[in-house]
Protein backbone atom coordinates (compact mmCIF):
# COMPACT_ATOMS: atom_id res chain seq x y z
CA UNK A 1 0.00 0.00 0.00
CA UNK A 2 1.21 3.43 -0.80
CA UNK A 3 1.66 5.87 2.30
CA UNK A 4 -0.55 8.69 2.01
CA UNK A 5 -1.04 12.52 3.08
CA UNK A 6 -3.36 12.42 5.85
CA UNK A 7 -5.12 15.59 5.72
CA UNK A 8 -6.73 18.38 8.27
CA UNK A 9 -8.79 20.82 8.22
CA UNK A 10 -7.16 24.40 8.76
CA UNK A 11 -9.04 26.56 11.51
CA UNK A 12 -11.85 28.70 9.46
CA UNK A 13 -10.81 27.54 5.95
CA UNK A 14 -11.60 24.46 3.85
CA UNK A 15 -8.05 24.37 2.91
CA UNK A 16 -5.95 20.94 3.21
CA UNK A 17 -3.07 20.97 4.99
CA UNK A 18 -1.09 17.62 5.56
CA UNK A 19 -0.41 16.50 8.91
CA UNK A 20 2.00 13.37 7.82
CA UNK A 21 3.30 12.75 5.12
CA UNK A 22 4.21 9.62 3.19
CA UNK A 23 6.82 9.07 0.95
CA UNK A 24 7.05 10.45 -2.58
CA UNK A 25 5.67 7.93 -5.08
CA UNK A 26 8.63 7.21 -7.44
CA UNK A 27 5.79 6.37 -9.92
CA UNK A 28 4.11 9.46 -9.75
CA UNK A 29 2.57 10.28 -13.33
CA UNK A 30 2.06 13.99 -14.09
CA UNK A 31 -0.24 14.11 -17.06
CA UNK A 32 -1.04 17.64 -18.73
CA UNK A 33 -4.44 18.20 -20.78
CA UNK A 34 -3.27 20.47 -23.33
CA UNK A 35 -4.41 22.14 -26.99
CA UNK A 36 -4.04 26.22 -27.84
CA UNK A 37 -7.60 25.63 -28.93
CA UNK A 38 -10.94 25.69 -26.45
CA UNK A 39 -13.69 23.79 -26.70
CA UNK A 40 -11.97 20.66 -27.89
CA UNK A 41 -12.57 18.66 -24.72
CA UNK A 42 -9.75 19.46 -22.03
CA UNK A 43 -11.25 19.87 -19.22
CA UNK A 44 -13.75 16.93 -19.45
CA UNK A 45 -10.97 14.80 -20.70
CA UNK A 46 -8.62 16.03 -17.51
CA UNK A 47 -11.59 15.31 -14.89
CA UNK A 48 -13.26 12.13 -16.20
CA UNK A 49 -9.77 10.71 -16.13
CA UNK A 50 -8.58 11.45 -13.23
CA UNK A 51 -12.01 10.73 -11.36
CA UNK A 52 -11.30 7.23 -12.90
CA UNK A 53 -7.87 7.13 -11.51
CA UNK A 54 -8.97 7.94 -8.33
CA UNK A 55 -12.43 5.44 -8.53
CA UNK A 56 -9.88 2.72 -9.11
CA UNK A 57 -8.10 3.46 -5.68
CA UNK A 58 -5.12 5.79 -7.27
CA UNK A 59 -4.28 9.20 -5.25
CA UNK A 60 -5.03 12.00 -7.62
CA UNK A 61 -5.02 15.20 -7.68
CA UNK A 62 -6.42 17.86 -10.14
CA UNK A 63 -4.42 21.14 -11.08
CA UNK A 64 -6.93 23.45 -12.66
CA UNK A 65 -4.89 26.10 -14.50
CA UNK A 66 -7.30 27.54 -16.40
CA UNK A 67 -8.92 30.70 -15.47
CA UNK A 68 -12.50 29.70 -16.87
CA UNK A 69 -12.00 27.48 -14.05
CA UNK A 70 -14.41 24.66 -15.94
CA UNK A 71 -12.46 21.85 -13.87
CA UNK A 72 -13.00 23.37 -10.80
CA UNK A 73 -16.74 23.67 -11.00
CA UNK A 74 -16.88 20.33 -12.40
CA UNK A 75 -15.18 18.67 -9.39
CA UNK A 76 -16.76 20.80 -7.08
CA UNK A 77 -20.18 22.38 -8.34
CA UNK A 78 -21.27 25.71 -6.77
CA UNK A 79 -18.84 25.18 -3.99
CA UNK A 80 -16.23 26.32 -6.33
CA UNK A 81 -17.62 29.93 -5.95
CA UNK A 82 -16.54 30.26 -2.36
CA UNK A 83 -13.32 29.38 -1.75
CA UNK A 84 -10.88 30.89 -0.29
CA UNK A 85 -7.75 29.64 -1.29
CA UNK A 86 -7.02 28.93 -4.63
CA UNK A 87 -3.90 28.67 -7.23
CA UNK A 88 -4.06 32.58 -7.45
CA UNK A 89 -2.99 32.41 -3.65
CA UNK A 90 -0.25 29.83 -4.88
CA UNK A 91 0.91 32.02 -7.23
CA UNK A 92 1.02 35.07 -4.92
CA UNK A 93 3.04 32.95 -2.74
CA UNK A 94 5.49 32.47 -5.26
CA UNK A 95 5.71 36.06 -6.09
CA UNK A 96 6.11 37.38 -2.21
CA UNK A 97 8.98 35.69 -1.05
CA UNK A 98 7.30 34.00 1.75
CA UNK A 99 9.30 32.88 4.44
CA UNK A 100 7.05 30.14 5.96
CA UNK A 101 5.96 29.06 2.15
CA UNK A 102 2.75 26.67 1.97
CA UNK A 103 4.09 25.07 -0.74
CA UNK A 104 0.76 23.41 -2.91
CA UNK A 105 -0.47 21.07 -0.58
CA UNK A 106 -1.62 24.05 1.28
CA UNK A 107 -3.73 24.71 -1.52
CA UNK A 108 -5.15 21.34 -2.27
CA UNK A 109 -9.11 20.60 -1.49
CA UNK A 110 -10.85 17.80 -0.79
CA UNK A 111 -13.67 16.93 -4.09
CA UNK A 112 -16.82 14.98 -3.22
CA UNK A 113 -15.06 12.15 -4.37
CA UNK A 114 -12.73 9.59 -2.44
CA UNK A 115 -8.98 10.13 -3.92
CA UNK A 116 -9.72 13.14 -5.64
CA UNK A 117 -8.59 15.70 -4.77
CA UNK A 118 -7.85 19.84 -6.37
CA UNK A 119 -6.14 22.80 -6.80
CA UNK A 120 -8.30 24.90 -7.84
CA UNK A 121 -8.60 28.08 -10.49
CA UNK A 122 -9.45 31.27 -9.92
CA UNK A 123 -10.34 34.37 -12.72
CA UNK A 124 -7.91 36.30 -11.28
CA UNK A 125 -5.43 33.94 -12.48
CA UNK A 126 -5.31 35.88 -16.11
CA UNK A 127 -3.86 39.48 -14.70
CA UNK A 128 -1.30 37.41 -12.67
CA UNK A 129 0.23 35.72 -16.01
CA UNK A 130 2.07 38.97 -16.55
CA UNK A 131 3.93 39.48 -13.23
CA UNK A 132 4.88 35.94 -13.33
CA UNK A 133 6.17 35.59 -16.73
CA UNK A 134 8.26 38.78 -16.19
CA UNK A 135 9.97 37.59 -12.95
CA UNK A 136 10.54 34.18 -14.88
CA UNK A 137 8.87 32.23 -12.46
CA UNK A 138 7.56 29.07 -14.79
CA UNK A 139 9.66 26.89 -13.24
CA UNK A 140 8.30 27.08 -10.04
CA UNK A 141 4.93 25.08 -10.81
CA UNK A 142 7.07 21.88 -11.50
CA UNK A 143 9.48 22.22 -8.19
CA UNK A 144 6.22 23.05 -6.40
CA UNK A 145 4.48 19.50 -7.73
CA UNK A 146 7.36 17.81 -7.46
CA UNK A 147 7.62 18.51 -3.43
CA UNK A 148 4.16 17.28 -3.11
CA UNK A 149 3.84 13.50 -1.41
CA UNK A 150 1.50 10.84 -1.32
CA UNK A 151 0.00 11.15 -4.96
CA UNK A 152 0.27 8.47 -7.61
CA UNK A 153 -1.53 10.24 -10.31
CA UNK A 154 -1.27 14.39 -11.17
CA UNK A 155 -3.79 15.75 -13.96
CA UNK A 156 -3.51 19.36 -15.35
CA UNK A 157 -5.52 21.22 -16.91
CA UNK A 158 -4.77 23.96 -19.17
CA UNK A 159 -6.19 27.27 -20.80
CA UNK A 160 -6.45 26.97 -24.42
CA UNK A 161 -3.53 28.93 -25.07
CA UNK A 162 0.30 29.05 -25.00
CA UNK A 163 1.18 31.11 -22.31
CA UNK A 164 2.92 31.14 -19.18
CA UNK A 165 0.48 28.43 -17.54
CA UNK A 166 0.42 26.18 -20.31
CA UNK A 167 4.37 26.38 -20.81
CA UNK A 168 4.64 25.91 -16.73
CA UNK A 169 2.37 22.91 -17.15
CA UNK A 170 4.33 21.45 -20.02
CA UNK A 171 7.49 21.32 -17.79
CA UNK A 172 6.05 20.15 -15.18
CA UNK A 173 4.70 17.25 -16.57
CA UNK A 174 6.23 13.92 -17.72
CA UNK A 175 3.29 13.42 -20.12
CA UNK A 176 1.29 15.39 -22.10
CA UNK A 177 -2.78 14.39 -24.13
CA UNK A 178 -3.84 16.18 -26.67
CA UNK A 179 -7.56 16.28 -27.01
CA UNK A 180 -8.54 17.16 -30.82
CA UNK A 181 -12.25 17.58 -31.96
CA UNK A 182 -11.87 16.01 -35.52
CA UNK A 183 -12.86 19.92 -36.75
CA UNK A 184 -10.40 20.44 -40.26
CA UNK A 185 -9.02 24.07 -38.78
CA UNK A 186 -8.15 22.19 -35.63
CA UNK A 187 -6.36 19.63 -37.59
CA UNK A 188 -4.07 22.55 -39.15
CA UNK A 189 -3.56 23.26 -35.78
CA UNK A 190 -2.14 20.06 -34.46
CA UNK A 191 1.31 20.25 -36.49
CA UNK A 192 2.14 23.62 -34.75
CA UNK A 193 1.05 22.70 -31.48
CA UNK A 194 2.93 19.42 -31.78
CA UNK A 195 5.84 21.62 -32.50
CA UNK A 196 5.25 23.78 -29.62
CA UNK A 197 5.32 20.78 -27.70
CA UNK A 198 8.52 19.45 -28.73
CA UNK A 199 10.48 22.80 -28.55
CA UNK A 200 9.37 22.66 -24.67
CA UNK A 201 10.57 19.34 -24.62
CA UNK A 202 14.05 20.28 -26.15
CA UNK A 203 14.44 23.41 -24.17
CA UNK A 204 13.00 22.65 -20.91
CA UNK A 205 11.77 18.87 -20.55
CA UNK A 206 13.32 16.04 -21.91
CA UNK A 207 11.13 13.73 -19.61
CA UNK A 208 7.76 14.93 -21.36
CA UNK A 209 6.26 12.23 -23.49
CA UNK A 210 3.58 12.81 -25.90
CA UNK A 211 1.03 10.20 -24.85
CA UNK A 212 -1.33 10.56 -27.83
CA UNK A 213 -3.94 12.43 -29.23
CA UNK A 214 -7.36 11.69 -28.05
CA UNK A 215 -9.96 11.63 -30.97
CA UNK A 216 -12.99 13.49 -29.19
CA UNK A 217 -16.41 13.61 -30.05
CA UNK A 218 -16.20 11.69 -33.26
CA UNK A 219 -18.98 10.71 -35.65
CA UNK A 220 -18.41 7.19 -36.45
CA UNK A 221 -21.01 7.47 -38.89
CA UNK A 222 -20.31 10.62 -40.57
CA UNK A 223 -18.03 10.57 -43.46
CA UNK A 224 -15.33 13.82 -42.81
CA UNK A 225 -14.30 12.89 -39.16
CA UNK A 226 -13.44 9.39 -40.56
CA UNK A 227 -11.44 10.91 -43.45
CA UNK A 228 -9.89 13.59 -40.90
CA UNK A 229 -8.72 10.65 -38.49
CA UNK A 230 -7.46 8.34 -41.39
CA UNK A 231 -5.45 11.09 -42.68
CA UNK A 232 -4.00 11.92 -39.25
CA UNK A 233 -2.71 8.11 -38.69
CA UNK A 234 -1.40 8.05 -42.51
CA UNK A 235 0.64 10.87 -41.47
CA UNK A 236 2.01 9.09 -38.44
CA UNK A 237 0.16 11.46 -35.68
CA UNK A 238 0.12 9.44 -32.62
CA UNK A 239 -3.56 9.23 -32.91
CA UNK A 240 -4.71 7.24 -29.86
CA UNK A 241 -6.79 4.04 -30.50
CA UNK A 242 -9.75 4.53 -27.44
CA UNK A 243 -12.12 6.83 -29.47
CA UNK A 244 -14.83 8.88 -27.07
CA UNK A 245 -18.44 9.52 -28.54
CA UNK A 246 -20.20 12.64 -28.67
CA UNK A 247 -23.08 12.58 -25.86
CA UNK A 248 -25.05 14.69 -24.33
CA UNK A 249 -24.81 13.57 -21.23
CA UNK A 250 -21.63 14.97 -20.93
CA UNK A 251 -23.20 18.05 -20.34
CA UNK A 252 -25.87 16.48 -18.16
CA UNK A 253 -22.57 15.57 -15.83
CA UNK A 254 -21.11 18.72 -15.90
CA UNK A 255 -24.38 20.05 -14.47
CA UNK A 256 -24.35 17.89 -11.77
CA UNK A 257 -20.90 18.62 -10.91
CA UNK A 258 -19.94 14.61 -11.01
CA UNK A 259 -17.77 12.88 -13.40
CA UNK A 260 -19.31 9.73 -15.61
CA UNK A 261 -17.64 7.31 -13.77
CA UNK A 262 -20.02 8.17 -10.83
CA UNK A 263 -22.93 10.29 -12.84
CA UNK A 264 -23.24 7.44 -15.77
CA UNK A 265 -21.22 4.54 -15.10
CA UNK A 266 -22.58 1.80 -17.40
CA UNK A 267 -23.01 4.81 -20.33
CA UNK A 268 -21.17 4.20 -23.14
CA UNK A 269 -19.25 7.28 -22.97
CA UNK A 270 -17.92 5.97 -19.70
CA UNK A 271 -16.77 2.56 -21.00
CA UNK A 272 -14.84 4.23 -23.65
CA UNK A 273 -13.14 6.71 -21.19
CA UNK A 274 -12.24 3.72 -19.14
CA UNK A 275 -10.74 2.52 -21.69
CA UNK A 276 -8.85 5.81 -22.95
CA UNK A 277 -7.57 5.53 -19.76
CA UNK A 278 -6.47 1.84 -19.38
CA UNK A 279 -4.41 2.43 -22.79
CA UNK A 280 -2.82 4.97 -21.29
CA UNK A 281 -2.09 2.87 -17.98
CA UNK A 282 -0.77 0.17 -19.96
CA UNK A 283 1.79 2.70 -22.12
CA UNK A 284 3.11 4.13 -18.77
CA UNK A 285 3.51 0.68 -17.56
CA UNK A 286 5.33 -0.11 -21.03
CA UNK A 287 7.62 2.78 -20.89
CA UNK A 288 8.30 2.89 -17.17
N1 LIG B 1 -17.59 13.65 -25.95
C1 LIG B 1 -18.36 14.75 -25.83
N2 LIG B 1 -19.66 14.73 -26.22
C2 LIG B 1 -20.46 15.82 -26.12
N3 LIG B 1 -20.03 17.00 -25.66
C3 LIG B 1 -18.73 17.10 -25.27
C4 LIG B 1 -17.82 15.99 -25.34
N4 LIG B 1 -16.62 16.40 -24.88
C5 LIG B 1 -16.76 17.69 -24.54
N5 LIG B 1 -18.02 18.13 -24.77
C6 LIG B 1 -18.59 19.46 -24.54
O1 LIG B 1 -17.84 20.39 -25.28
C7 LIG B 1 -17.68 21.59 -24.54
C8 LIG B 1 -16.19 21.89 -24.41
O2 LIG B 1 -15.59 20.89 -23.60
P1 LIG B 1 -14.42 21.28 -22.57
O3 LIG B 1 -14.01 20.03 -21.91
O4 LIG B 1 -14.86 22.42 -21.73
O5 LIG B 1 -13.31 21.77 -23.61
P2 LIG B 1 -11.98 22.65 -23.35
O6 LIG B 1 -11.58 22.42 -21.93
O7 LIG B 1 -10.99 22.14 -24.34
O8 LIG B 1 -12.36 24.08 -23.62
C9 LIG B 1 -18.36 21.39 -23.21
O9 LIG B 1 -19.62 21.98 -23.26
C10 LIG B 1 -18.48 19.88 -23.07
O10 LIG B 1 -19.62 19.50 -22.35
MG1 LIG C 1 -11.29 23.82 -20.39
Amino acid sequence: MHPFILLQRTNGSDTLSPLIQGFAGANMTCRVVFNQKGGVGKSTITCNLAAISAARGRRTLVIDLDPQGNSTRYLLGPRAEELDSTLVDFFKEILSYSYKPKGAAGYIHETPFDNLHLMPAHPDLEEQQGKLESRYKMFKLRDALESLEGYDALYIDTPPALNFFTRSALIAADRCLIPFDCDDFSRQALYTLLANVREIQEDHNNQLKVEGIVVNQFQSRARLPREIVNELIMEELPILKSYLSPSIRIRESHQHARPMIHFDPRHKLTTEFEALYDTLSQDTQATA
